[in-house]
Formats: C-alpha cells, structure tokens, sequence
C-alpha cells in the first residue's frame, strides 16, 4: 500500500510499504529531499531505500527487547515495524510520520505531542493483563527504541517516558536519578528524571524534552552524512560531521559529556545515546540536545567487589577506556568540581529510597559512593597533571577507538 511519509505537514516522499512486515518496498518518489531523515542520500533524484528501511526499522520498539516477542503475538504483528505503521509512524521525540495516500489527515490530527494516545501498547508491554476489547495500537510506545522496558505516560497535559531496569538488578532508574543529581550540580544541559514506583518496581520518570517543532537528531545519524576517512579518529569525525552541518559549540558538549561519563562509570553511551536538535519545520539546527540516558552506569550490572575493583568497565562511543576518552576533553575550565562536595550522601539519599522494601543492600551503596569519590579524585588529578603537561598530548590518536558501527551493532543487537 502507498503511503506518505511527512514531516510535520511536509509531504516528503511517496513510499510502498509492506503491509505485513512494515518495510519499505519502494520509494515511487522523493517530493522534498531536505526533509528527508538525516543520513538518507538522494543520488539522481532516488533516495537510498536501504538506508530509510534502516531509519524506519530504528525507530522501532527493537525485537531484542525483554517481552517483545510475547507483545508482538498480542498485538497480532509480524515485526516491531508493522506496530510503527499502525500509528502512524508518530512518536514523542520527532515530527516524521505516514498517511495513507489519498489522506486528508494533518500533523494537528494527529500528533502524539497535542493529541491523546492509547494506553494498550504500554499495558501489554508492561505485562498487563491482555483486557477483552480490541487493542487500540495508537501509541508512540511503538516508535520508542532502546532496550529497557519503557512506555509514555500522561501527566497534567505532560508527557513523560517511563523507564525500568534490567535484569538482574533493576538499578538504572536510581542511577538516571544520580547521573541528573551530579549534572545539576555541575550545572551541565539535560534532561531531569525522577524515580517512581509501580507494583513494587523502580522507573525513571522523564518529561519529553521535545516538542511539535524540536525534534531530536541521534548522533548516529549525523554520523552518517560523511564518510569517515580511515586516519580520521570517531570523535574527530563526529566533530567534523556537526562542523559541516553548520553545529556550533559541539566539542563544549561533549567535554561535557565525556566528564560526567567518567564520573559515573557509565557504560552506555553509544550514538544512540545522545543526539542534536533541530526545528522541524525549519531545518535549523538547533545544537546538542540536553545529556539523556545516563542510567547504565555506576556498575549497575556489576557485585559490588567487582565495582571495588573496576572490573570491567566498558566506555563508549569514542574511546574503550574512560582515561583514554578522557583525553578527549578540550578544556576543563567549565567544570567546578566544588559542587560535588558531599554528593556522596545525595547518592546515599537516592539510592535508600525504599517505598517498598526493596531496598539496596548497604554494601553497593557504600562500592557506589566510594567509586564515584574515587573517580572525581582522579579526575582532579588529571586536571591538575595536565595543566602542567606538554602540550599534544596524543589527543587524536585512533588507537583506542570505539569500532565507527558500535552504534548500529547496539541498535541491531
Ligand atoms: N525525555 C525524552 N523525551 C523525548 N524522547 C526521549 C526522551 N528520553 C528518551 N527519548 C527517546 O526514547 C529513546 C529511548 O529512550 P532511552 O532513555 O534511550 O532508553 P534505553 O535506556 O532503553 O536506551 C531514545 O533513544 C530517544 O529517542
Ligand atoms: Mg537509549
């Protein structure tokens, strides 16, 4: 069946898609190329259909999700894409949608940032009893990738993402809760979260950062729009990328992020992870969206003796070690590390919040607190070494590289 796919109310492209797998058989024609997703090239007049169907399908509830096969059978869908296609192909973090092709229907229709959604992808996804009425699929839990077990709430007007843990600790909710304590502290851009309870578990609680013009751009998209030279290091390709774009101010970011990445250990920041902003009616990009998605951090799949130890902790997306990422950072003149003074009882204070009894047992708390102390020491001391050091200091070396296709291989997992 044809269908539109539209940006806002852009008519961006005619597209055939297969009605039991959700993929894109066809692109019949490109009525806008500028609006098509970053990444998708237009080479005489006909768009990559390859590299669509990639940004079509990434925009999915991904299959390797706990409960997703269990889910699929529920709604009655072959693929995670066929879910997208019922509604719409709309979600909460951007402005791209598809309607059938004679439709009359507008983005003021049918937006998931005005207009209500259903709550049946959600239930089902969070294991609720199927109820005896049809499934109403109108939902942007359908175009929310990422691995943890999540769904959209309505509060007040607002929306928010709600988000769980994995297994076998369930801790990424009260390590998001950190990752924003120790970001507010340090005065970086990003997005709050909260932890909430529901039926004994822990979530995070987001509220959407986007809006009907903002839209969120993955850093792995932008990635793509070059081709990376191989003596080119994937930070400076990443730099380049944005530069060519016309996105000013990316390294003062990413100094940013890489600092508190090494505060918190985190493990998780692949080019899904975080992204840029743009106007979605305009194009205008807008800069770096705020630090989201910090919660996979603190040794949160790790014992305690092994977070003592620092065993085994992944870094991405530059560098496979945190020192070496470190290395990244252009100037630390921005950061007041005063303002961590006695985080360690803020993190105590967040992590023994137990309305359930299902508290964190002592030792973690007392590995977690004294690792993120460790690490702020260290860094101080990096600071203060480097200072002092000569200058060159190999801050382009590709040795220690992250693998370019880290983000694709995490999403395709
Ligand atoms: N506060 C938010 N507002 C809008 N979109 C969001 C927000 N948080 C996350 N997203 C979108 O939802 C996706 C999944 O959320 P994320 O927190 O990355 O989950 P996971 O930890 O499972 O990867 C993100 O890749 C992003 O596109
Ligand atoms: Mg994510």
């Amino acid at each position: 069946m044809k269908y539109i796919l539209m940006h806002k109310n852009a008519e961006t492209a005619l597209l055939e898609l297969n009605e039991t797998t959700g993929w894109i058989q066809k692109i019949r024609e490109v009525y806008a190329p500028m609006h098509l997703p970053i990444g998708v090239t237009v080479r005489k007049g006909v768009a990559d259909r390859a590299a669509l169907n990639t940004w079509w399908t990434d925009r999915t509830i991904p299959a390797y999700r706990i409960g997703m096969r269990d889910a699929l059978e529920a709604f009655g869908a072959e693929t995670p894409a066929v879910l997208s296609m019922r509604c719409h192909g709309l979600s909460l973090s951007d402005a791209y949608w598809i309607k059938a092709e004679r439709s009359e229907m507008r983005w003021e229709d049918v937006n998931f940032f005005r207009r209500p959604f259903s709550d049946d992808v959600g239930d089902v996804l969070f294991g609720a009893r199927k109820s005896d009425h049809p499934l109403d699929l109108v939902s942007p839990d359908n175009t929310t990738d990422g691995f943890l077990k999540k769904r959209w709430i309505v509060k007040e007007g607002k929306r928010y993402l709600m988000k769980g843990g994995s297994y076998p600790f369930f801790l990424q909710p009260f390590y998001e809760v950190v990752a924003s304590e120790i970001m507010a502290r340090l005065k970086l851009p990003h997005v709050p979260y909260t932890l909430i309870w529901s039926e004994g578990k822990p979530y995070s609680l987001c509220e959407d950062f986007l809006d009907e013009n903002t839209e969120l751009i993955p850093a792995w998209r932008v990635m793509m729009t070059q081709k990376k030279s191989n003596g080119t290091s994937v930070y400076q390709h990443f730099v380049n990328c944005c530069e060519s774009l016309g996105i000013g101010n990316v390294t003062a970011f990413l100094d940013r992020m890489i600092t508190l990445d090494y505060i918190i250990a985190n493990e998780d920041r692949h080019f899904n992870n975080f992204g840029l902003l743009r106007n979605a009616e305009t194009l205008a990009w807008l800069g770096m969206a705020p630090i989201y998605d910090s919660g996979s951090c603190l040794g949160y799949d790790k014992s305690p003796a092994d977070i003592r130890l620092e065993k085994g902790i992944i870094c991405k997306p530059f560098k496979n070690h945190h020192t070496e990422q470190l290395r990244l950072v252009q100037s630390f003149d921005w950061l007041d590390l005063s303002g961590l003074d006695g985080i360690e009882y803020a993190i105590k204070e967040i992590l023994l919040q137990d309305t359930d009894g299902i508290g964190m047992d002592a030792e973690r708390v007392n590995a977690v607190t004294r690792s993120v102390r460790r690490r702020i020491e260290r860094l101080e001391s990096f600071i203060r070494t480097r200072r002092t050091e000569v200058l060159s200091h190999g801050e382009t070396s590709t040795v220690d590289d992250v693998e370019k296709n880290v983000a694709e291989n995490y999403l395709r997992k």
